[in-house]
């Protein structure tokens, strides 16, 4: 059985997604059921093979994702950490499911933790979010009160980290679709649109921003978070190749050339929220992850600088209204 999508279709069928829905598919067909991936199989039978319940204890609000095992539940813990491990590297989290604790690369929640002050409150908007992972920012959005929570990322191993997640939880608002934002339509609706960690990856990031405008409605909210250098309005760095070990990172300007483009392109009420300089507390290898990280990334003898010589990892999240 492995993965089903369908719960998307079904609940926004009646909305005003529901015109894109052939478009949604069309995509899928082409960018995901026709593309298998080698290793599908033996990850469905994972999925398969896991606890599936309507868990009535859970919460979305701390720092795990957490869904508490019911205590009727005759759990072999060891043998579910298996299968969870069986999608590892885990990088976006935390989370607890059924008791496991699945520390992973990343402490997400403190990257929430510095943007949701900022942003207009959540209850009761429909919000997408481009480059989701594995969704752990699509259960705090529903957390803060979104009725809709719609991820978008083509990493084949994030969809079936959120599907671990999803078979243990009651229908809720939050749905994954394995696509690139390249492949959406112009939804022109929602009222939050959040693209975080993500800009940096693209060849054009101007066209990016464009394309992200075009999922929001008038009024509505972008929340950009990528990585950016220190610097003023005319400092962007191209690295020529590798940056921090990473081969695809195109683009990486300070944040007054930022704002300044995206003023330029005419979002209004353009604002640098936090800039946070990345840590190796918050960037790490774990258990579940355990290739290398952050510390690894970092020139060894100074840690102000990447492995490369650029200055080291720092993040800002910018937050703007299409007007
Ligand atoms: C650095 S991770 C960021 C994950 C998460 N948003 C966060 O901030 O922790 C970048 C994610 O973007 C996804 N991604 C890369 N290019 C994308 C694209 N064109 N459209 C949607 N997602 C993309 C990758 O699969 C990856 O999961």
């Amino acid at each position: 059985m492995g993965i089903n999508l369908e719960a998307f279709f079904e609940h926004t069928k009646d909305t005003h997604l529901e015109q894109f829905h052939p478009q949604l598919r069309q995509a899928l067909t082409v960018h995901y059921e026709q593309k298998i991936h080698g290793r599908s199989g033996e990850w469905d039978a994972a999925l398969d093979a896991m606890p599936a319940l309507d868990s009535t204890e859970y919460s979305f609000q701390d720092h795990s994702i957490r869904v508490a095992k019911p205590e009727a539940l005759e759990l072999d813990t060891e043998a579910y950490t298996a299968q969870l491990q069986a999608f590892m590297p885990w990088r976006k989290g935390p989370w607890n499911l059924l008791g496991v604790d699945i520390d992973t690369e990343w402490r997400s929640d403190w990257k929430w933790q510095r943007i949701a002050p900022h942003i207009s409150p959540l209850e009761g908007r429909q919000v997408l979010d481009i480059g989701t992972g594995n969704g752990y920012f699509l259960y705090r959005m529903l957390g803060a009160g979104a009725s809709l929570a719609l991820g978008i990322d083509p990493t084949r191993i994030f969809l079936y980290q959120f599907h671990a997640a999803q078979r243990l939880l009651p229908t809720n608002g939050a749905h994954l679709l394995p696509l690139r934002s390249e492949h959406l339509p112009a939804f022109g609706s929602f009222d939050t649109v959040f693209c975080l960690g993500v800009l940096y990856h693209r060849r054009s990031p101007i066209d990016h921003i464009q394309e992200l405008l075009s999922y929001l409605r008038p009024g509505g909210e972008l929340v950009l978070e990528t990585l950016v250098v220190p610097g003023g309005i005319d400092t962007i760095l191209v690295p020529q190749d590798r940056y921090a070990k990473m081969s695809n990172v195109w683009f990486l300007p300070s944040t007054k050339a930022l704002e300044n483009m995206l003023r330029k392109i005419g979002l209004l009420d353009v604002r640098t929220v936090d800039v946070n300089q990345t840590t190796t507390q918050e960037q790490r290898a774990t258990q579940w992850m355990t290739f290398h990280s952050l510390a690894d990334f970092l020139d060894p003898n100074d840690p102000s600088l990447s492995a490369e010589g650029h200055p080291a990892p720092l993040r800002a999240t910018i937050v703007a209204t299409k007007a």
